[in-house]
This record gives structure tokens, C-alpha cells and sequence, in this order.
């Protein structure tokens, strides 16, 4: 016994099932990696292994998102939390450890004395660790949370009467979808939201390549092993047999699109064997020396593309925080 314990009432963990599980999994790599060029989805690069990974990479000194989001925060959190009157519920999208929404969370109980703090994330293991530590520490909260992908997540937001929801997308997780999928995605954030509640939006600037590029490609390895991860995570649960020597890291800025890419390289021509991969006999992946699996984007935003997606998803632009440094925006929109 660690002599810790929190009231399972103030506790709810809600599990999707097709967010998780390995049928979704596989649904997904099969088709992924039988296209030209490969691609793999961002959300499966947090299993319990990447989660952690991600955590460490949020720490790295070359990883300026973090600090600069929680800067702001440290700084801001009571103006911030003072955009919508009290009582608010809040809404995480990708909530993860929750550490930087801690500021916020002060902020809110110290103006109202309970709140209901409701995370979502793919990530169960992140999810239940999170949500204790948070009840130990706040008397005052209450945690229904999603391990979910955004989208099932969304559609359950839970309301007290005479509350607004605070919905929050932060550390430029907008950042991973494509154009249309981050207005699709903003435009059902928006359908579950009322007039009157608010979206903070953590986005990550525009700035030289050089400082985006070095944030991707940390000198500990700490990113390549994070994207790496994918393949160990391939070969324990779809039964492959990837190399992982065999693929290295590239991540680099795309100037025309605005976005940091990232691709695992085949070094080598090389077949992988995926015996989980819903198919029968195993799916079997060629590739050439050099070709490349599509695993990230992180597109990076500036004020007018920041406007342009509020007006066409149904919000309006109403304040926005930068860190010290410029390199980080928390834009409030009010639905
Ligand atoms: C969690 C999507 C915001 O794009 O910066 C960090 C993920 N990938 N390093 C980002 C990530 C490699 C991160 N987001």
C-alpha cells in the first residue's frame, strides 16, 4: 500500500473501443503501408513506450514547445481562465501528463471551488496516472475522462446547468493534421461547444528553419527513437518483423507547406513480414533503399492562418498569449 488512494467517486474512466484496439490498429497499417509513398498515423505513436518518450522529448532543451506553452500559463493562466465567466467545466483534447494544464486548473479553483476536468487521449496508461495524481492534489476536482481518439471523445462532453465549457487543444497538437483535417477537426469541436464557451488552442509559430529543424532532431536521439518506436510497436502487436536498424530518423522543414516532416528512411531494399496485419498469408512490405514511411506532420502557424481557421470553423478570435521568445501562441477563441 502506498498510502495514497483517491476516492474512485470522483473518478470516471470512459474506454472507447475501437480507439485502442488492434483491429483499428491493424485497419489502419495495412492500408498505410501498402500506399506509395507509406505513411503511418501520428496517433499510434503513443503507446505506453511512446507516451513516456514524448514526456522526455517535452523536456529536451532543443524542444522549445513545452517550455514556451508553459510560460505562458505560468504567466497568463488567471487572464486566460478569466475569458469565460465561472462555473466552467474543462475539456482536454490530448491531455496526456496534464502538467501544463495544472497552472490553468489552480487558476479555475481559485475562483470556483469544484471543478470537472474532463481529459481525452489514446493513451490509457497516460490517462489513469494523470487523472490520480490530479485527485490527490486537487480536493476539488472531479475527472471524467476518454481514453479516446479526439473525435469519439468530443461527442461526450458532460455540462452542469449555468456552466461553459473551456475546451483545450493545446501543445500544437493541432499541428499534426492536414489543413482540412485541423478545420474538420475545429468544426466538430465546435458542434459539441455552445455561444459563450471558449477553445484555447495551443499553435506553434512559423520561425527559422534552423530552430524548427533542431527541435525534431535533438541531439540525445530522443525523437528518432520516439518515431522508431512505431516499428517495435508494429512487430509486438501486429506480429512484424521489422529492423529497426534498418530505418533511421529524418525530420526537416517543408517551407511550401509550412510543416515539419517526419519519415522513417529504409536503409536498405528490405521485406517486412506483418503477420497481424488482418491479412492472410502475412502482409509482406517491400522497400527500396531510401523510401520513406510518412509518419508526422507538424505544421506551423502564423497569426493570419491562425485567423483564417478560426473564421472558417465558427469561432471568433478573441485573445492571443506569446511566450517571451515570440516562438508559441495560446489563441482563445469564443464559440
Ligand atoms: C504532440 C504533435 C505537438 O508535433 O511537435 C514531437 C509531436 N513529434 N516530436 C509535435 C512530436 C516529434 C508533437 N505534437
Amino acid at each position: 500500500d502506498t498510502g495514497k488512494s483517491v476516492s474512485t467517486s470522483r473518478l470516471v474512466i470512459h474506454q472507447s473501443i475501437s480507439s485502442n484496439d488492434q483491429n483499428g490498429f491493424a485497419q489502419d497499417v495495412r492500408p498505410g503501408l501498402t500506399a506509395t509513398p507509406k505513411t503511418l498515423k501520428p496517433k499510434y505513436l503513443y503507446d505506453p513506450l511512446g507516451s513516456l518518450l514524448f514526456e522526455a522529448i517535452c523536456l529536451l532543451p532543443e524542444y522549445y514547445l513545452t517550455r514556451a506553452e508553459t510560460e505562458i500559463f505560468e504567466r497568463r493562466a488567471v487572464e486566460i481562465v478569466a475569458q469565460l465567466p465561472a462555473p466552467i467545466t474543462v475539456v482536454e483534447l490530448g491531455s496526456g501528463s496534464s502538467i501544463k494544464t495544472r497552472l490553468l486548473i489552480e487558476a479555475i479553483l481559485a475562483r470556483q471551488p469544484r471543478l470537472c476536468y474532463q481529459p481525452i487521449d489514446i493513451s490509457e496508461t497516460i490517462l489513469e496516472q494523470s487523472a490520480k495524481q490530479l485527485l490527490e492534489d486537487y480536493s476539488g476536482l472531479r475527472i471524467t475522462a476518454h481514453a479516446a481518439d479526439y473525435t469519439r471523445g468530443i461527442a461526450s462532453i458532460e455540462r452542469r446547468d449555468g456552466e461553459k465549457v473551456l475546451a483545450l487543444l493545446l501543445g500544437s497538437n493541432i499541428g499534426n493534421y492536414m489543413p482540412d483535417e485541423a478545420r474538420e477537426l475545429l468544426r466538430q469541436i465546435r458542434n459539441a461547444l455552445r455561444p459563450g464557451d471558449g477553445l484555447l488552442l495551443g499553435a506553434d509559430l512559423k520561425k527559422s528553419r534552423e530552430t524548427l529543424k533542431a527541435a525534431y532532431n535533438d541531439a540525445l536521439n530522443l525523437t528518432a527513437a520516439f518515431s522508431r518506436n512505431l516499428l517495435l510497436r508494429i512487430n509486438r502487436d501486429l506480429n512484424a518483423d521489422f529492423d529497426l536498424r534498418q530505418f533511421k530518423h529524418r525530420a526537416f522543414f517543408n517551407e511550401g507547406q509550412s510543416r515539419i516532416e517526419i519519415h522513417l528512411v529504409s536503409l536498405t531494399e528490405q521485406i517486412v513480414n506483418i503477420r497481424g496485419a488482418d491479412a492472410q498469408p502475412a502482409l509482406q512490405v517491400e522497400f527500396q533503399s531510401g523510401e520513406t514511411i510518412h509518419t508526422e506532420n507538424s505544421y506551423k502557424y502564423d497569426l493570419e492562418a491562425l485567423a483564417a481557421l478560426a473564421k472558417a470553423t465558427g469561432f471568433t478570435p478573441s485573445r492571443v498569449w506569446f511566450d517571451s521568445g515570440g516562438r508559441f501562441s495560446c489563441n482563445f477563441w469564443l464559440a
